[in-house]
């Protein structure tokens, strides 16, 4: 029978008034009366943990989130006890704890409101599976916008939006489409020309709605847990995102050969097949590093094993392709094929590593195989034995890189595409339902993976590649955006979600070039293309079950094109590769929105398509058919167009001519643009020199170039160049300055500068303080010069 205080509790509760304070060094403890605790971790000055219990009671406190690298530590902490509200006052922000209803408002030291609480925590209590539904809701702040959470399909500010967090299988997903692949329950708000993050760690489904149920309310919740978050005040957007970036930590850097051009499809089997792309790639000198094998090299679909038919020598076929400078990557699911004469499924069984439903038998799920069992990754013993497996492919057969897919994990033939909720798993310790392990039951599979690729590869770097992801994933693998379609929305889409991927701290990222789902036209393939150069993670992969897609397979006018921006990729490598070293180093995202670039410039925060490459080159994407330019807004400064070296003064929007042969495409003046020369292959050649494309400014910009020996880990002991360049312009002179760091030698000797909108013609230049012919730096007609990589000052002067 259902009784009344039955009823009453299927309500939401709220937290009464405080009736205790307690503070342990970092962490504050603000008891009500009903039994909520607040715990408030002061992380760091404008860091801040909130975690909410209640009937007294938190839970262990485990979070496969956090990286173990997150910084601490703060400068100032003080509490006081005022008359409506604890106040309490770090370096950077001021939180009020409300005494009545235990409601929080951050605010910034003037007094400025940042971050309130609406109807602030709530729950209601979860009958059905016991706990709590965690709620928040907080203020929408006048003009506030929404920026981040991983790769949803949507417009990149997320005013208006409800969003749901559940990692799935979403083939052919559709714009706006909810669920997708990943699960990164971060956001940046902004407002006031002030930018805040709160990320919720929760791993059970969370729901995140954006002024869309009610105008003037953003709320999160889910479904089981705690309502624990973290909230990083900016008031740069950068800053916040380095913040959320430095706590759930970031890779180690990947071997060069991983930032190349790669190409794949679903499948390419038997091995004269693969060959055959490989050495098409050659003869039509279209740039590649990488191929894939999709499930179709496995024994009936069995992971870890070869289809002797079709890969009578895997070993031999691996070298083969090395030969010609291509690695080779596989793909391992994560469902293991029911089969007593399978020895992967043997081992799991005798060593019960299998996930089992609540009452004990195993969880069994369709996938490729037929009927299969998952491993349970989030048991330590099993990720060792999963990471152990991959000795024979890494070590014996040589494989490169391993591609983790359909770790959702994804089910076929059941409504809900994934395992039961009662499937139990370990949780590090932690037992509990697939409910909370759902959203990272894909992460903790290429955490093992990786693990073992680290220990296989060593001395080189390990590659892996993820579907699915939760938060901190970034710090074991690369990651696509799943199945989308050949279709014009579908390029915007793509657009987007690496974008907003970049900004949630994921920045090795990249979609399916060309879509996965039906055939592009070549327009669609090489407009992608053009997209797709820029994005960290370049992959061309498709279904297979329509016509081909390699960069040949649309004309002779397409693969031109095609390959003349591959070997644009390859020549921006030094450039590619600085970035992700500024990735890792700062959190930097390596693709900027225009509104992180610039978000004191309104304009930028509705904006979808242009984006920032690194730091220094603005990029905007022809989304349409037939077009010859598309308009798009220049952010605000000086920019270069790529194509004719027209200056434009930014600020404004602007059509922008681009034929099929390009892309709208601008570098920033004062910027020095390092290339290489166009490899077929990382590693072809030995670089001889190199380009600095070196952008004149009537005033100063800096520009950075990292270097090391592309793979392997000698890059740790300080064996690596940095190169910083600090370039002053004015109206008859140019001075570039050079500081190094790292014990790296490059091989080239020489840097060619190539001078773009210099506003006079050279007259004299002047190397560290000794004036040199231009004819000893052989200065070329083209405004270009060679010098000396040690050079320290370079001095310019014209008339
Ligand atoms: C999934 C993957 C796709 C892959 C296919 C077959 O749909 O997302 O990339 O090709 O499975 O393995």
């Amino acid at each position: 029978m259902i009784t009344n205080t039955d009823v009453a509790k299927r309500g939401n509760q709220f937290p009464d008034f405080i009736t205790s304070f307690e503070q342990e060094k970092d962490k504050l403890y603000f008891t009500t009366k009903n039994g909520v605790i607040l715990e408030i971790t002061v992380l760091r000055d404008s860091g801040i943990r909130f975690r909410y219990a209640t009937e007294h009671d938190f839970e262990p406190d485990f979070s496969y989130a956090i990286s173990e690298d997150a910084s601490t530590g703060y400068n100032h902490l003080e509490v006081t006890n005022e008359i409506p509200e604890y106040v309490i006052k770090t370096a950077k922000i001021i939180i009020y704890v409300k005494k009545d209803d235990l409601k929080v408002q951050i605010a910034d030291l003037d007094g400025n409101i940042i971050n309130e609480d609406e109807l602030g925590f709530h729950w209601e209590e979860n009958f059905d599976y016991g706990g709590n539904i965690v709620k928040m809701s907080k203020v929408t702040q006048s003009g506030e916008s929404y920026y981040g959470m991983g790769d949803k399909a949507s417009h990149s500010n997320l005013k208006g939006k409800r969003v749901n967090n559940w990692v799935t299988d979403q083939y052919a997903y559709g714009k706006d489409q909810e669920p997708l692949y990943k699960s990164i329950p971060f956001y940046i708000g902004l407002h006031n020309e002030a930018a805040y993050g709160i990320f919720f760690d929760n791993s059970f489904s969370t729901y995140f709605d954006f002024a869309h149920e009610k105008r003037h309310v953003t709320s999160f919740w889910a479904d089981g847990g705690e309502m624990n978050y973290y909230f990083f005040y900016g008031p740069k957007m950068s800053q916040v995102v380095e913040a959320y970036t430095d706590l759930t930590g970031v890779p180690e850097l990947p071997p060069m050969w991983a930032m190349g051009f790669h190409q794949s499809k679903w499948s390419y089997f038997p091995e004269r097949n693969v060959k055959k792309i490989a050495s098409t790639f050659r003869d039509k000198k279209i740039p590649c590093d990488a191929i894939y094998l999709d499930i179709d090299y496995m024994e009936g679909f069995r992971c870890f094993t070869w289809d002797n038919k079709r890969f009578p020598n895997p070993k031999k076929m691996v070298d083969d392709l090395m030969e010609i400078g291509f690695k080779t990557v596989t793909m391992i699911d994560p469902g293991i094929k029911i089969d007593n004469d399978y020895w992967v499924y043997k081992q799991a069984m005798d060593n019960g590593f299998f996930c089992r439903r609540a009452d004990g038998p195993h969880f069994k799920g369709k996938v490729w195989p037929g009927e299969c069992k998952f491993p349970d990754f989030t048991n330590p013993e099993v990720r060792e034995w999963w990471a152990g497996l991959y000795k024979e492919m890494m070590v014996d057969v040589g494989v490169h890189g391993v591609w983790n897919d359909m770790n959702e994990p994804a089910i076929m033939e059941v409504p809900t595409k994934t395992a039961n909720l009662d499937v139990r798993h370990d949780y590090d310790g932690h037992p509990c339902s697939h409910r909370k392990a759902h959203n990272i039951y894909g992460m903790q599979m290429v955490r093992a993976t990786y693990d073992g690729l680290k220990k296989f590869t060593y001395p080189k770097r390990p590659f892996v590649l993820t579907r699915a992801a939760y938060s901190g994933t970034q710090r074991y693998c690369a990651t696509w955006t799943g199945d989308n379609v050949a279709t014009w929305e579908h390029l915007w889409i793509a657009n987007v979600q690496v974008q907003r991927m970049c900004i949630s701290g994921y920045s090795f990222v990249g979609t399916d070039i060309g879509g996965f789902a039906e055939q592009p036209n070549g327009e669609l393939f090489a407009r992608w293309i053009q997209l797709g150069i820029f994005h960290p993670f370049c992959r061309v992969h498709s279904s297979g079950d329509h016509g081909d897609q390699e960069p040949w397979s649309f004309g002779k006018e397409i693969t031109d094109i095609v390959r003349k921006f591959i070997e644009l990729r390859y020549q921006l490598l030094p450039y590619l590769y600085t970035m992700f070293y500024k990735y890792i180093k700062d959190g930097l995202p390596m693709i900027q929105s225009l509104v992180f670039y610039d978000q004191s410039d309104s304009q930028t925060h509705f904006r979808t398509d242009e984006f920032i490459f690194g730091e220094q080159i603005l990029v905007c994407p022809v989304q349409e058919p037939n077009a010859q330019g598309r308009r798009m807004y220049i952010p605000l400064g000086e920019w270069y167009n790529y194509w004719t070296d027209e200056m434009v003064n930014g600020g404004l929007e602007k059509w922008v001519s681009a034929d099929l042969g390009k892309i709208p495409m601008f570098i920033k003046a004062g910027a020095m643009i390092p290339k290489y020369p166009v490899q077929q292959y990382v590693g072809e050649k030995e670089i001889n020199e190199l380009v600095l494309d070196v952008y004149y400014k009537d005033g100063i910009e800096n520009s950075e170039v990292y270097e090391d020996q592309q793979d392997g880990y000698d890059y740790k002991k300080g064996r690596y160049s940095l190169r910083k360049f600090r370039l002053r312009g004015k109206q008859d002179e140019l001075i570039i300055q050079q500081f190094k760091d790292g014990s790296f030698i490059t091989p080239y000797k020489t840097f060619k500068l190539q001078f773009h909108g210099l506003p006079f013609s050279i007259k004299t230049i002047e190397v560290d303080n000794e004036q040199v012919e231009p004819s000893s730096v052989k200065l070329n007609q083209n405004n270009s010069i060679e010098i000396s990589k040690d050079f320290t000052e370079l001095h310019i002067t014209g008339n």
